[in-house]
C-alpha cells in the first residue's frame, strides 16, 4: 500500500497542538508554586515541563527569543534548541516565555500565563519573529474593532507618538462610546506617571495590572475581555509575543524602544541600533509572515484567559492556540484527570502524575 507523503506545506497545522500541551504542561507544573513566595522554583517548574514536552516533538526548534535579561532565573534563553532535532525534522523559529507574570504567581496573584509563539521558515520572510535589543519598549495595542472603524470612517490610524487624547478620542468613536468609558490597561509603574495623570485628565477608565503584559497587550484584540487600549512601557521580549496574539485576533500594537537610561541608549548606538531607536515597529514587524502560531494557557486569571482550576479529581486548563495564516482562534478548555495525566520533565526524563 503507497502511505500518502505527509504534506508539509502547512506543517503548522500538524504540530499545533502540541504547542498548547506544552503551554498546559508549563501551567499545570507551576501551579503547585502559586502564591509560594518562590518565583523561580515556579519558573522552574515550568520550563522543565516545557523542555520535557518538546523533548517529545519531532520538530528542529530553535529559542530566538527566550526570557528577557532582566530574569535571573533558571530559564530557557536565546539559542536552545528544543524538539527532538531527528533529521529532515520540520524547523521552528520559537518565542517563549514559561511564565509571564513570575511575581503575580510567587504572590498567588492573578494575571500570569504560560506562553509560546512559533515560526516555520518562509518564503520571503527572512526573520519572523524579530529579536528586540532593548530591555523594554513602549507599546500600543488595539483590537480589530479599532482598524475596522478607522478604516470605515477613513481616518488614518493611530499612532504611538500621538498624544494620548487623541488616541483614547479616537478610540472612543470607533467603539461609538463616551471617552469615560474607554478602558485602558496599563502596567502599574512610577514611570507611568505621567501618561497615568494624562489619561485620568481626560477622564478615561484605567485598569493597572501589577506585571504580566503579554495578556493585557492581547486583551483589547479580544472582544471579550472589555479592554479597549493598552498602552505603557513593558518588556521587550513580551512585546514580540504579543505581537504574534495579537496578529492572529487581527488587532495590532505598536512599539518602540525604550532605553531605560542614556548608558543603554548610547550602547544600543554603538550596536547599530540608531536607526531603529526612532523606528515604530507593528505586530507585523515583530511577528512576520503567516506561518506563525501562537499557544497560551492561563496559570491565575488574566484578562485574556482563565487561570488553571481545581474541580473534583480533574484540573480544568484554559488555552488560546491560533495561527497567523488562517486567524482560527481556538479557545481550549481541557479537564486533566488528576488520577491518569502525566507529565514528561526534562529534569529527569520521565512522566510525572500531577
Ligand atoms: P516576568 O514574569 O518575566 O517577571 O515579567 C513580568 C512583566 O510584568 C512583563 O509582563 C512586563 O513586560 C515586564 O515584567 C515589565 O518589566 P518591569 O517589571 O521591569 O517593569
Amino acid at each position: 500500500m503507497r502511505i500518502p507523503k505527509q504534506n508539509y506545506d502547512d506543517i503548522e497545522r500538524i504540530i499545533e497542538f502540541d504547542f498548547v500541551r506544552a503551554t498546559e504542561a508549563a501551567a499545570l507544573n507551576a501551579l503547585p508554586w502559586l502564591g509560594r513566595g518562590e518565583k523561580e522554583k515556579a519558573d522552574a517548574a515550568a520550563c522543565d515541563a516545557i523542555r520535557g514536552m518538546f523533548d517529545l516533538m519531532n520538530i528542529c526548534g530553535e529559542v530566538v527569543i527566550g526570557e528577557g535579561i532582566k530574569d535571573e532565573a533558571p530559564g530557557i534563553f536565546k539559542g536552545e534548541q528544543l524538539g527532538m532535532w531527528l533529521p529532515g525534522a520540520p524547523k521552528f523559529d520559537i518565542a517563549l516565555d514559561p511564565i509571564d507574570g513570575t511575581t503575580n504567581i510567587s504572590k498567588g496573584m492573578p494575571n500570569s500565563i504560560a506562553c509560546i509563539a512559533a515560526a516555520s521558515p518562509e518564503k520571503d520572510v527572512e526573520v519572523a519573529l524579530r529579536d528586540i535589543p532593548s530591555f523594554y519598549m513602549m507599546k500600543l495595542a488595539y483590537g480589530p474593532g479599532v482598524i475596522r472603524s478607522m478604516k470605515i470612517a477613513g481616518i488614518e490610524t493611530i499612532k504611538l507618538e500621538s498624544p494620548i487624547e487623541e488616541t483614547l478620542m479616537t478610540v472612543a468613536q470607533a467603539f461609538n462610546k463616551r471617552v469615560q468609558d474607554v478602558v485602558v490597561m496599563m502596567l502599574d509603574r512610577p514611570r507611568h506617571k505621567k501618561i497615568v495623570a494624562e489619561i485620568r485628565r481626560v477622564g478615561a477608565s484605567l485598569r493597572m495590572i501589577s506585571d504580566g503584559d503579554i495578556a493585557a497587550a492581547m486583551a483589547p484584540a479580544y472582544p471579550e475581555s472589555g479592554i479597549d487600549l493598552y498602552v505603557g512601557i513593558g518588556g521587550a521580549p513580551e512585546a514580540v509575543l504579543a505581537a504574534a496574539g495579537i496578529k492572529c485576533l487581527g488587532g495590532d500594537m505598536q512599539c518602540q524602544m525604550w532605553p531605560r537610561d542614556e548608558e543603554e541608549r548610547r550602547e544600543l548606538v554603538a550596536a547599530g541600533h540608531e536607526a531603529d531607536l526612532k523606528r515604530v515597529f507593528f505586530a507585523d514587524d515583530l511577528a512576520k509572515g503567516k506561518n506563525i502560531i501562537f499557544a497560551a494557557t492561563g496559570i491565575s486569571d488574566s484578562a485574556l484567559l482563565r487561570g488553571v482550576k481545581s474541580q473534583g479529581a480533574n484540573a480544568i486548563t484554559h488555552s488560546v492556540l491560533m495561527r497567523a495564516k488562517s486567524k482560527t482562534v481556538r479557545f481550549i478548555r481541557a479537564s486533566h484527570d488528576l488520577q491518569s495525566k502525566t507529565i514528561r520533565l526534562r529534569s529527569d526524563n520521565r512522566e510525572h502524575g500531577l
